[in-house]
């Protein structure tokens, strides 16, 4: 994409009346960190920086950029794994971090409104104090912003019983290309007025606009949860056991799995499993009657040891189980210690196909002699395979393998991407799942809400 560069002081001069020149910045410290996120797709720093921090501010930035002809990229906490929030062209970075207030929270409608910045895990503890549950929980959001989760519609291990972020938002403020302010979707519950907006702009990663405002719906909070780790000889036998509990009825919060690689990185955070363990399944349950959740974890016990599960063991005291998702949260991170490059996908596929796809994937590995890793939230499908190696020189080897794991994916019923978004580190895959024609609608939409293709340019689509 070509832009003319001499159009940004006249840019960085018209931000800085705008927003005050404290919340506009063009030094180079300050913007590497806006070139980087968690895709390792590279660093795409920005050439100016914005800081808007409010609605009206947000959208006279967007404004400003298309007046300049200058791209732009909105960007939370940069917890991404598909580069979403990387300007890839450069031009100006538009940070939320400043609008982070949670601006209601009602018990009796079972609503919060929040500005995007809110860190995700600041809202969990905000509505679990006063007796309510947002159950969408990506593995970040310890850090993660509600803006960021919007955008990417975030899942996370809760999503199996929950659903994903999109299922909570009733309603935004939101920021169109063009820089107008419009409300979309509702305050209530129900609600079929028009097209589905809501539906269309969350997941739409950044480029067809941002939320300056969210209405998440609650939940009441479950009194109990009850947390178990499955230990299994193997991974093949764990995701046949997974898979055997949800046929059987039962639906836990959570049904994570992980295999040998995985086990080891988490045992290397001091959590304890018992010898021979090759594969594991984080299984959790939760409700109001807590004898009624043994039962549950007893039955799901019985049918997980019919598939060869070891040892089944329920975590002691709230100190356990928090160690043991503190370690779960930083897998993604801890497999890069284990060796000096990694390639992570994000791939759902019925979960019915969670055996075969496991299969098929360490099947691809031996063959090209490449150390694969598989987690993730199988319960749903969502399986995170990660492509570890030695040097850049594997580099082509490791993508052809990338793009034999997506074809599977996608022989299986699935889709290449779960939850971490198409973004960057994806668009040339997309193609694997949708053809043309349903490609070039989507293209349509974004020329319709944004002609010059300046928001957030080369992401999910290649390059206008
Ligand atoms: C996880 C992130 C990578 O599940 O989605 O750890
Ligand atoms: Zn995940």
């Amino acid at each position: 994409m070509r832009w003319d560069r001499t159009r940004l002081p006249a840019l960085a001069a018209a931000l800085r009346e705008r927003l005050g020149a404290a919340h506009v910045s063009g030094e180079p410290e300050r913007l590497e960190p806006y070139g980087r996120d968690e895709s390792d797709t590279g660093t795409f720093p920005p050439d100016l920086l914005a800081l808007p921090g409010t609605a009206e501010e947000v959208s006279a930035v967007f404004a400003l950029c298309q007046a300049h002809g200058v791209p732009f990229t909105p960007v939370g906490a940069r917890s991404g794994k598909s580069g979403g929030s990387l300007p890839l062209h450069g031009g100006v970075s538009v940070s939320l971090e400043r609008m982070n207030r949670i601006l209601a929270l009602s018990t009796e409608d079972l609503t919060a409104v929040v500005q995007p910045g809110v860190i995700t895990g600041d809202l969990m503890k905000a509505v679990e104090a006063v007796g309510l549950f947002y159950p969408p929980d990506p593995n970040s959001w310890e850090w993660c912003t509600l803006g960021g989760n919007v955008a990417e519609n975030a899942g996370g291990p809760r999503a199996l019983k929950y659903g994903v972020t999109r299922d909570y938002v009733l309603g935004m403020e939101w920021v169109l290309p063009s820089g107008e302010r419009m409300r979309v979707g509702k305050n209530t519950i129900k609600g079929v007025a028009g097209y589905d907006l809501v539906g269309l702009f969350v997941g739409s990663e950044g480029t067809l606009g941002v939320a300056t405002e969210i209405t998440l719906q609650l939940l009441p909070r479950p009194r109990h949860v009850v947390t178990a780790l499955c230990c299994f000889p193997g991974v093949l036998g764990a995701a046949r056991g997974l898979a055997a509990v949800l046929a059987g009825g039962l639906l836990p919060r959570t049904l994570e799995l992980l295999d040998d690689l995985s086990v080891e990185a988490v045992a290397r955070r001091g959590v304890a499993f018992p010898p021979g363990t090759g594969a594991a399944i984080i299984l959790e349950v939760d409700g109001n009657h807590e004898e009624a959740l043994y039962e549950e974890l007893s039955r799901a016990g019985e049918l997980l040891a019919a598939h060869g599960a070891l040892e089944t063991v329920v975590a002691r005291d709230e100190v356990q189980r928090e160690k043991l998702w503190a370690a779960r949260r930083v897998l993604s991170t801890a497999l890069r210690a284990l060796r000096p490059h990694k390639i992570s996908e994000d791939i759902c596929v019925p979960r019915s196909r969670i055996p075969a796809a496991v299969e098929r994937f360490k099947a691809l590995g031996a063959e090209l002699g490449l150390t694969v890793v598989t987690y993730g939230h199988a319960g749903d499908g969502n399986l995170h395979a990660n492509i570890l190696y030695d040097s850049p020189t594997e580099r082509p080897r490791v993508e052809a393998a990338i793009r034999r794991m997506l074809e599977i994916t996608v022989q299986l019923g699935g889709t290449i991407t779960g939850e971490h978004g198409v973004g960057y580190a994806k668009r040339d895959y997309l193609p694997l799942e949708q053809p043309a024609p349903l490609r070039a609608l989507q293209v349509g939409i974004k020329r319709l809400l944004d002609p010059s293709c300046l928001l957030n340019p080369g992401k999910i689509f290649p390059d206008p």
